[in-house]
């Protein structure tokens, strides 16, 4: 039956994400009441700039005290994309506090403190709702929280940021300089108020430590994620990738341990071969593969940013939370139980490609390979290259490993330094999808 007393929405952020939401829920508003069963209304809108022109948006609903727009008694849900810590946090601790469900898209906040907003949000009865916190559009979160509820995850790799991917793939393709691309992602609405948080791999990994909390059912804090950005990443680099039949994305990898005690989660960019699906998403889209024992691999695939596609999914949860309302029901919540301890990097086991600088002369090459195999690192190939500038004196060596510990090739990487025949290491690169 469908009820006419509409369900008040507090909108808090209007900006890339907030405005698409505003618009979505005013054109659509016939076709969500159907789907809900009763109206929801956009009761006020919280922003910084009350000045600003916000096209579509009644300006009578527009307020600069988002909590008092929360306190005021007849909000039912509160949406919140401001972004950051503060004030999203505290705004979000006031709608428990007055009986308002959440949904949001801060992964930086959901990652630095989910547990206690899932605890105050179970404490007073409500929902909080993250879907577009994790690679826009892309349906994840519920999928893994709720479609694979009943199946065992034990890894999840994946590109869950559009920023980095959109550098990257400009970078790889069209030999687009890294500040031309990162400009050219902001202006696209794709990048953090702060673009650091995703060049330096800061919101992947808010992101990872998110997915790994569900994947696993135990609890991931960001500081668990080791996180390398891609600032480093070099046409030096796509070049050798090129040479492998590679190329390189920012990936999330979240592995649950052999035998089944621990779980690992990071960040870093890697060389991935060309024919891994992984390898051709493109632009600003994300993907993500979730391999779980009785499912196997399923890969989620979409525009991982970008105001209309998270818009989307946002909506998505306005609907579920709003039809959870009105059942006087609330979703799942946070599920911790396994408290599996999250191991260190050091433990990881992958394939590195590493490129040296050496001296061009007689014994280098034994030197370097003593060098690995005195830390128990077995060498896959090695491509010697004269350099150009240095004719008889300096040569390129890159060396493709074989499967070892993260920890044996820091210390090998250690060695080498310390070699005189070895006069710089240029760089250290994971190699992942094989
Ligand atoms: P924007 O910077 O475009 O928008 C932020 C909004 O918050 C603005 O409307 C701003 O007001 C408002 N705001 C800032 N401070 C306050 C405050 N103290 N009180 C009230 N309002 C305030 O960010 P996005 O829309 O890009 O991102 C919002 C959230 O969505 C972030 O958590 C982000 O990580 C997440 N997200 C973003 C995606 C994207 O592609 N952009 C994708 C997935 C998630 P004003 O307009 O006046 O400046
Ligand atoms: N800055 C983020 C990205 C937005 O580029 O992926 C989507 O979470």
């Amino acid at each position: 039956m469908m009820r006419t007393r509409p369900l008040k929405v507090a909108l808090l952020g209007c900006g890339v994400v907030g405005s698409e939401v505003a618009r979505i829920m005013t054109t659509h508003a016939d076709d969500l009441t159907q789907r809900i069963g009763a109206p929801v209304e956009l009761a006020g809108v919280a922003v910084r700039r009350p000045s600003k022109v916000r096209e579509g948006i009644d300006p009578s609903l527009i307020t600069t005290d988002a909590t008092a727009l929360l306190k005021r008694g007849d909000i039912d849900i509160a949406i919140e994309v401001i972004g950051g810590i503060e004030p999203a946090r505290t705004l979000i601790t006031t709608a428990f506090e007055h009986g308002i469900s959440v949904v949001s898209a801060n992964k930086a906040l959901l990652a630095q403190d989910g547990a206690a907003l899932h605890a105050a949000a179970e404490q007073a009865g409500l929902d909080l709702y993250y879907e577009a916190a994790v690679a826009g559009a892309i349906p994840l979160v519920r999928p893994m929280r709720e479609s694979l509820a009943g199946d065992k995850i034990n890894r999840v790799m994946g590109i869950v940021n559009g920023t980095t991917n959109f550098i990257l793939d400009k970078m790889d393709l069209t030999g687009a300089g890294y500040q031309e691309a990162l400009d050219e992602a902001t202006a696209l609405g794709y990048a953090e108020a702060d673009p650091t948080a995703d060049v330096e791999g800061y919101d992947a990994a808010a992101k990872a430590a998110i997915l790994a909390g569900i994947a696993f059912h135990t609890r991931v804090r960001l500081d668990d994620v080791y996180r390398e950005g891609m600032t480093e990443v070099s046409a030096a680099d796509f070049a050798s990738a090129k040479r492998m039949g590679c190329t390189i994305k920012l990936l999330a990898i979240l592995e649950r341990a052999a035998d089944g005690e621990s779980v690992t989660a990071r960040v870093h960019p890697a060389m991935i071969p060309l024919s891994h699906p992984l390898a051709s998403v493109r632009e600003a889209y994300n993907a993500v593969f979730v391999e779980a024992e009785a499912a196997g691999r399923l890969m989620f695939y979409g525009p991982g940013a970008g105001g209309a596609p998270t818009a989307s999914a946002v909506l998505g949860d306005l609907v579920a939370v709003a039809r959870n309302k009105l059942a006087e029901a609330t979703g799942p919540g946070e599920s911790a139980y396994t408290q599996l301890p999250v191991s260190p990097m050091g433990d990881v086991v992958t394939r590195y490609h590493i490129s040296l600088d050496v001296a061009d002369k007689p014994g280098v090459l034994a030197q370097v390979a003593t060098t690995f195999a005195e830390h128990g690192v077995s060498i896959d190939t090695v491509r010697q290259q004269g350099r150009p500038d240095g004719v008889g004196k300096e040569a390129s060596l890159v060396v493709v490993t074989h499967r070892a510990a993260d920890a044996a090739l820091s210390g090998t990487v250690e060695a080498l330094r310390k070699l005189d025949t070895v006069r710089g290491v240029a760089s250290i690169m994971r190699v992942e999808g094989e």
